[in-house]
């Protein structure tokens, strides 16, 4: 059976433009430039197209989401609206997007106010603690389930 060509979302939240200066011991030294890059080179091969998105702003991020409606999924780290953002969470439910939670960090095993996600309960998947790495492996959990969905 031929495989359709998925269009799936990458969605940055605050202070992810920063990534490589930021905090490397705790978010590691890949930059996002390098980061979308990697994730862009996986297109060919899981027959996926790919668009990228970064704002500091909930607002644009909201706005962003709303225009997806011809995409497949999402790929998203909402950094710190993770914990306090019920408006990107429900654009995406809107836009009845499914989607996947990314963290470079672990935010279970840090501070207290980063225990609470907005997202977890609605996710696909969340993929925590792997660093660069928590995206490639958000993308393909996201991949196999709207795989299994066709
Ligand atoms: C983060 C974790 C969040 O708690 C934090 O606010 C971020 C990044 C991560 O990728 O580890 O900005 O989402």
């Amino acid at each position: 059976m031929t495989q359709k060509n998925l269009n799936i979302a990458v969605i940055h939240g605050p202070n992810l433009n920063l990534l490589g200066k930021r905090e490397p011991e705790i978010y590691g030294s890949t930059n996002l430039t390098q980061i979308n890059n990697d994730l862009s080179k996986l297109q060919s091969t899981h027959k996926v197209s790919l668009s990228f998105f970064q704002s500091n702003h909930e607002g644009a991020l909201v706005d962003h989401i709303q225009t997806l409606e011809n995409y497949d999924g999402v790929v998203i780290n909402p950094a710190a609206y993770t914990h306090t953002s019920v408006a990107i969470l429900d654009a995406l439910l809107a836009m009845k997007l499914p989607f996947v939670e990314v963290h470079l960090s672990d935010p279970k095993s840090r501070e207290d106010f980063r225990h609470k996600s907005f997202y977890s309960e609605k996710a696909i998947a969340v993929v925590s603690g792997l660093g660069a790495k928590s995206y490639e492996t958000g993308l393909e959990k996201l991949i196999d389930h709207l795989r299994g969905a066709q």
